[in-house]
């Protein structure tokens, strides 16, 4: 299903600016393509530039890699003995850390899934810690012991219409006894792809501050969770992306031109700290980030490619999450739309339903005193869409 992610160019100042948002590394997901090669090369080389404190692990995308023999195997291993000794390999546990997407059916010629990536990923080469993202019943964990752990893969969205929750967390880590768990966290999920490129055209539910609440679960319960994976930094197809919008794009400009979020980054800075840390960073100046869909998720477009799939799993509304430094009153606004909430110091997350053409606004009073208005340029609701696009406008004040 999520086969077109890609690993585009990661640049040097990609790598520094990720670092400096708390993020302690990419994971490369590697396909069949012939170019991807020279592209984890220079992810290497441009993570050794910046010094070696950002790692680089290889997630194997079993959805496009062949996987029935031996020879298919091959692949994957070269990509660990290539990167085994660089400086920017994550080590976890003293072993190489390797994760997919998918290959709960590969066998590489071997009788058992077991067998046929012991075989590839733990034979003859140095140690390598396998966290796969098998899209199996976790019931069937403790039979599969030639993982080391797990990756969650789904844990970052609702997998309907609900909010997010922590149950695949909970089954995965019961599941796992003891070994690794990697858990997915994400802003976003809207792909809209027709029947004549990649035929895949649906959202997954991203209200109820998705971000912001799926990184308080897993800040809350980070004793069980080993790694928190952010998906994704550049998938554009998917509108996931929380980097820099650059490079060449899987032809999704149609939703990603002018829908920049790396608004997004400041949060992930303040949630990761609470996720290594145990506590969250002190607050020293207010801060307001705000996304929403920037048409109803109801109206109709002139767009052949139709609405995405479980499109009425979201309300039409703005997202607002407010740091402050100590209590005030917020005031969103759109158009007729105004909603005002004495709100406490630290993290809250406010709300504002739209319903006409209207631009949002979020101010922030102490005393009857403006001491913050945020009206970013270009965060307007418009009832008439031109197309069907579901990504979100992303804003954070500096
Ligand atoms: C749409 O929602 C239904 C009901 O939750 C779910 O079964 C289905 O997988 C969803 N479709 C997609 C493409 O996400
Ligand atoms: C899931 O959430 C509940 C309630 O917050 C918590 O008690 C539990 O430890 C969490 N489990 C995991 C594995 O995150």
């Amino acid at each position: 299903m999520n086969n077109v992610i890609l690993i585009l160019c990661i640049l040097p100042q990609d790598i520094a600016l990720a670092e400096k948002k708390g993020i302690d590394g990419f994971v490369l997901n590697v396909g069949s393509d012939s170019w991807q090669r020279a592209r984890v090369a220079d992810a290497y080389e441009a993570a050794q530039q910046n010094g070696q404190g950002f790692k680089l692990f290889m997630s194997f995308d079993m959805s496009s890699m062949p996987c029935s023999n031996p020879e298919d195997g091959k692949k994957l291993r070269e990509y660990i003995t290539t990167y085994q000794s660089h400086p920017n390999q994550l080590k976890y546990k003293n072993a190489i850390l390797a994760s997919t997407f998918a290959g709960q059916d590969c066998r590489f010629g071997a009788k058992s899934l077991n067998e046929g990536w012991r075989n590839t990923l733990k034979t003859g080469l140095p140690p390598v810690h396998f966290v796969p993202s098998f899209f199996v019943d976790p019931a069937t964990f403790g039979g599969l012991n030639v993982m080391d752990g797990s990756f969650s893969w789904n844990s970052g969205w609702p997998m309907g219409n609900y909010r997010i929750n922590n149950n695949s967390d909970v089954t995965y880590v019961n599941n796992l006894g003891g070994r690794t768990y990697m858990a997915a966290v994400s802003p976003w999920f809207f792909t809209h792809y027709g029947k004549d490129t990649y035929n895949k055209n649906f959202i997954y539910r991203g209200d109820d501050w998705l971000f912001s609440e799926r990184w308080e679960m897993l800040v809350k319960n980070r004793a069980s969770i080993g790694i928190a994976q952010v998906i994704s930094w550049n998938d554009f197809g998917e509108s996931h992306y929380i980097g820099p919008i650059e490079g060449a794009q899987p032809r999704s400009e149609a939703w990603t031109t002018g829908f920049d979020h790396q608004g997004w980054l400041d949060l992930v800075q303040y949630y990761s700290s609470g996720f290594k840390t145990g506590s969250y960073p002190v607050i020293t100046r207010d801060r307001v980030f705000m996304w929403s869909r920037l048409y109803p998720a109801g109206a109709d477009a002139p767009d052949g490619i139709g609405k995405p799939t479980n499109w009425s799993f979201t309300e039409d509304c703005l997202w607002v999450v407010v740091l402050l430094t100590s209590p005030a009153q917020v005031r969103l606004t759109c158009g007729v739309a105004v909603s005002t909430t004495m709100v406490p110091s630290g993290l809250s997350k406010l709300g504002l339903h739209f319903f006409a053409d209207c631009a949002a606004k979020v101010e922030i009073f102490r005393g009857g005193v403006l001491a913050l208005q945020f009206a970013p340029a270009k965060f307007a609701f418009h009832k008439n869409p031109p197309n069907y696009n579901f990504n979100a406008f992303v804003a954070a004040s500096p």
